[in-house]
């Protein structure tokens, strides 16, 4: 169907093309810039194009594409490096240069790669739809490849060896065909069987986070931080080092030479829980500052849906962004174009009910073939003028389980990761705990309660001695004061550049018994009279 231009403001394009649908994708102009349906208003249809729309003009074509907006799922999408659309940066460079010419639809994964298919099911097995039929491997992941389809069905053939990724896997005695590559729209959450409890700690190496705010597999922690408070630091040191299957990092509406940067790191480094390249576990989606709006709201859709597509197969998916505002402000901007009735500081009334429904899509779940998968998110928040109370930080908060709050007078100290331990929390701690106290030390939760203690001591002392000066303090109050700083400066500061910048749960528990002890031992010998210079 073909239709043509009758419209432009901006990135917003009015369209006559009878039969489209709503979120339905279309490509507008002669250069075919990719955009989708936002709204349907009598004969004319209004489309956002996700690409600059300069020079584009009145009357020139516009083609239905017959589907929302999807992503192609298969294998070769790890270490794979993707735009707002998912098309892959590095062929987009290869064919077009390094200024990529825009209206360039490509297919995010190189289907005339052969791959080696071993079936787990066979001729004459009964199928469930997302039962998995066989897997072909993707670096040190198994990469399974599940049937499609409504009911139950039998098998009348299954690949066994070399297959092509455009080929079938295996064929249903209905003749129905399984390929090892689909479609997904990305605004449509994946199914599963269940959904289950978060489970079990993240280990991200960050004592601070680790220790006194835990994330959970399958939980969402939020990273609000004003300018230069080291979010994009701290997300992607977590992205380097934590402990999850896979990767999926979003560089939404940041600085271009970060994830520049960022991806020239990854492909050096090797990941330190398996020694194999770190990029093999990772997926990378830029959005930055300098492409197109649009496409950047749209990119965190596609990058989830690939997230799910592997916790689909029983994986730990982590996935990353940052940051969620420069997301919100795309919505906003969107939004203001179809001149939708402006909410809190502008942003659209629905702007609190779409972050809680994408953050829903984190968690455990079972899929669908029985498997136990899990989707955690971690996602930073940038706050202008380091105000919390701003709508997307408290919408952020509101869906949230762990509130990592970076803190400006902090990170002005140098004091990183900022996060302030007062205003932080996690509802996660319950479910993590146990599991340090069974693998690292019975004392994990003591030593937290004692940390946390010392630290509100430290603050109430710091009033006082503000009246009374550090004079006026008794020897253990002192003490306290003595502690508490190192607790600070030694255990909660972490640099990034350095060895430290992770901490295995057995170093971390080690850095705060050592402090304690000192404290318990210190504490001893005062009571026995000596002097705190002494000690
Ligand atoms: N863990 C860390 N260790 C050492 N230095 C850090 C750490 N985290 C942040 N920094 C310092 O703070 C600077 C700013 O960090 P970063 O770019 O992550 O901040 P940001 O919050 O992302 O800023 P923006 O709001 O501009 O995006 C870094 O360049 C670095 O010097
Ligand atoms: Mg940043």
């Amino acid at each position: 169907m073909t239709g043509k231009v009758v419209g432009i403001s901006g990135s917003t394009v009015y369209v006559d093309l009878k039969g489209l649908k709503l979120l339905e994708r279309v490509y507008v102009g002669h250069r075919m810039l990719a955009g989708e349906v936002v709204r349907l208003d009598g004969e004319r249809a209004i489309v956002q194009v996700y690409e600059d729309t300069r020079g584009l003009g009145m009357n020139e074509p516009v083609k239905a594409g017959g589907a929302p907006l999807t992503v192609r799922l298969g294998p070769g999408l790890l270490s794979g490096m993707f735009d707002g659309l998912q098309r892959p940066l590095e062929k987009l460079r290869d064919e077009t240069g390094p200024f990529i010419r825009i209206g360039k639809d490509m297919r995010a994964l190189d289907c005339s790669a052969v791959r080696r298919f071993v079936p787990l099911k066979r001729k004459g097995d009964e199928v469930a739809p997302g039962e998995n039929i066989g897997f072909v491997e993707e670096g040190a992941f198994r990469h399974f490849i599940a049937a499609g389809g409504r009911s139950q069905k039998r098998l009348s053939w299954t690949a066994d060896g070399e297959i092509s990724l455009e080929g079938p896997v295996g064929v249903f005695e209905d003749g129905e065909i399984i390929t090892a590559c689909s479609e997904w729209p990305v605004r449509v959450q994946r199914p599963c069987r269940r959904r289950l409890p978060v489970s079990g700690p993240i280990v991200t190496g960050q004592r601070s986070i680790d220790f006194l705010f835990p994330l959970a597999r399958g939980g969402t922690a939020v990273l609000p931080g004003g300018f230069g408070t080291g979010k994009t630091i701290l997300e992607q040191s977590i992205a380097k080092l934590a402990d999850a299957d896979i990767v999926v990092y979003v560089g939404c509406g940041e600085r271009g030479n970060e994830m520049a940067e960022m991806i020239e790191e990854f492909l050096d480094l090797k990941d330190h829980w398996t020694g194999r390249p770190l990029m093999e576990r990772t997926i990378l989606v830029v959005n930055t500052s300098n492409m197109p709006v649009a496409a950047r709201e749209a990119s965190i859709y596609t990058a989830v849906t690939m997230a799910e597509y592997y916790r689909d197969m029983g994986y730990h998916v982590l996935f990353l962004a940052d940051s969620l505002s420069r997301w919100a402000e795309a919505l906003r901007e969107i939004s203001s174009s179809l001149e939708e009735m402006p909410g809190e500081e502008g942003y659209p009334t629905y702007l609190a009910s779409r972050l809680s429904s994408f953050i829903q899509r984190a968690g455990v779940v079972e899929t669908l073939s029985g498997a136990t998968g899990s989707l955690s998110m971690v996602l930073s928040v940038s706050p202008p003028g380091a105000d919390f109370t701003e709508p997307v930080t408290q919408a952020c908060l509101r869906a949230g389980g762990a509130f990592l709050m970076l803190d400006t007078s902090l990170a002005h100290k140098r004091h990183f990761p900022a996060i302030n331990w007062f205003q932080s929390y996690s509802l996660y701690s319950k479910d993590t705990i146990e599991v340090y106290i069974e693998k690292v030390s019975a004392r994990w939760g003591t030593l937290m309660q004692r940390c946390r203690e010392l630290l509100q001591k430290e603050q109430t002392l710091l009033e006082v001695s503000e009246i009374v000066g550090i004079e006026g303090l008794q020897d253990a109050d002192r003490l306290v004061m003595r502690v508490a700083g190192m607790i600070r400066t030694e255990f909660l500061a972490q640099n990034a550049y350095t060895e430290d910048a992770f901490s295995p749960p057995e170093k971390t528990c080690a850095v705060i018994t050592r402090i304690l002890d000192y404290y318990d031992d210190a504490s001893g010998r005062l009571k026995q009279g000596k002097g705190l210079e002494e000690i």
